[in-house]
């Protein structure tokens, strides 16, 4: 146990394939830990992230998606570095955007997010969501078997996303196709395969917004995209129009990939246990545990980071200006002094609920609701037009020895791809 410990995250690509025995190694350590690589206080207990996302006074959210890489940019002195951050913000990845942001900046962006995901609109976006999927099952429901992430999962998400913002229907099979390559988006950054792709889709998705909000605002209709580019801070004042872009494109780095991996492990634990699509045939109602308990089981954010602007203390562990800390809400969501037998997936656990898989705090997760739908319609209709899923022998091996690839991220957590076969419901 000792020895996985020591193991270094952030490059052990067998850690990345299974990283679960190794949080449980740091936790038996102990639950606020430092590692020995790269210095970094990684923390795996469940009330201690949870103590780590409430504390934003003492941590900020600054580095959130990239930890120790790159580097900080400054090196930390004294008991309170918050003006050094403050200095050097600009140079964190993605420091435009709302996740990396500190109060009052965060506040600001997510009233814009607030406007955005309003409770109507996440209806009407539902009503597209029932109809998408039943429109991706169409494109190959014919042939019997799929790759999931790339004949369902993506587009599916992507789609949900164009359709929320409200993007013009004739050019969501661009945006479709962009996205589709594989991309450094705002949750995959740090991946370790940094592959090159012709299009950069953020600089995409900040020049299609750009141009249909500056169009807006200079000739307003009834729209979602002309109620985006009007909408104004709790004080009146009306943003700059970067400022509304950016809330918008960042739904598709937060929402594309960490839905697609959510509906691929969800899918894998169908095909891989049959008892579980015999339950969920019976029972819809079982649907939602399930997808929580997917949630929990194959947390896609695996880890999120902070870094200490003043001294504090996480679990009673001193922890002082300037160091990163890793927050493990796949750990957390595995930590058995909160879920008994962490690695059993269950329906009936009462306490399914209190998984940090969409983090906790000022930052949690702002599209939650959107995910869930997305699971709980991807189910429905799955388990309506499909019969019989089983997971192809040919790509991931026979039942009792299966074969599967995850990303090489430190990050996210997704299967690399996944093949399964099916019968078309009559
Ligand atoms: C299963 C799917 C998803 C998971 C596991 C997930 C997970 C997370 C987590 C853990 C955070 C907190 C990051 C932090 O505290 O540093 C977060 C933030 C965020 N997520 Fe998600 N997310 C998912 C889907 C989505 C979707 C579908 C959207 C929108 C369409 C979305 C939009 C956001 C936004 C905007 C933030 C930033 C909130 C803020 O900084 O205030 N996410 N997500």
């Amino acid at each position: 146990m000792t020895d996985l410990a020591s193991a270094d995250y952030f490059t052990d690509q067998s850690l990345a394939q299974n990283p679960f025995e190794y949080f449980a190694a740091l936790r038996e350590q102990n639950p606020v830990y430092r590692e020995p690589h790269h210095n970094v206080v990684i923390v795996t207990g469940h009330p201690e992230v949870i103590e780590a996302f409430k504390n934003s006074e003492s941590l900020s959210a600054v580095n959130a998606i990239g930890g120790p890489f790159p580097p900080l940019p400054f090196e930390p002195e004294g008991d309170d570095i918050t003006a050094q951050i403050n200095a050097h913000r600009h140079l964190f990845p993605i420091a435009e955007h709302i996740v990396v942001m500190d109060p009052p900046e965060h506040t600001m962006a997510r009233s814009l997010l607030g406007r955005l995901l309003t409770p109507k609109r996440l209806k009407e976006n539902e009503e597209y969501i029932w109809k998408l999927a039943d429109a991706q099952i169409d494109e190959f429901i014919e042939n019997g078997r799929c790759e999931f992430l790339g004949e369902y999962a993506k587009p599916f998400a992507t789609l949900a996303i164009t359709d929320l913002l409200g993007v013009p229907e004739s050019e969501r099979p661009e945006f479709r196709r962009i996205l589709a390559a594989k991309s450094e988006t705002p949750h995959t950054v740090g991946a370790l395969d940094h592959t090159p792709v012709e299009v950069n889709p953020l600089a995409y998705l900040d020049e299609k917004f750009k141009g249909y909000l500056e169009e807006r605002r200079r000739d307003p209709q009834n729209d979602i995209l002309s109620g985006l580019a009007t909408a104004t801070y709790p004080d009146g004042s009306t943003p700059e129009l970067m400022e509304v872009v950016r809330p918008a494109t960042f739904l598709f780095g937060a929402g594309q990939e960490t839905v697609t991996k959510l509906l691929s492990s969800a899918l894998r634990m169908l095909g891989d246990r049959p008892e579980f699509e015999k339950m969920l045939r019976e029972d819809r109602a079982l649907i939602r545990p399930f997808m929580e308990e997917s949630l929990r089981f194959d947390s896609p954010t695996k880890v999120d980071f902070r870094l200490a602007r003043t001294n504090t203390t996480i679990g009673g562990v001193d922890i002082k200006a300037g160091t990163i800390v890793m927050l493990s809400l796949a750990g957390a969501n595995r930590d058995p002094r909160k879920f008994e037998n962490p690695n059993e997936f269950r329906l009936d656990r009462k306490n399914l609920h209190d998984h940090v898989a969409f983090g906790r705090g000022l930052h949690t997760c702002a599209g939650a609701p959107l995910a869930r739908v997305e699971g709980h319609v991807t189910l429905n209709r799955l388990l309506d037009r499909m019969q019989d899923f089983k997971i192809s022998e040919v790509s991931h091996g026979p039942t009792d020895n299966r074969t599967y690839t995850y990303e090489p991220s430190f990050l996210l957590r997704g299967l690399a791809e996944l093949n399964i076969e099916f019968t078309a419901a009559p």
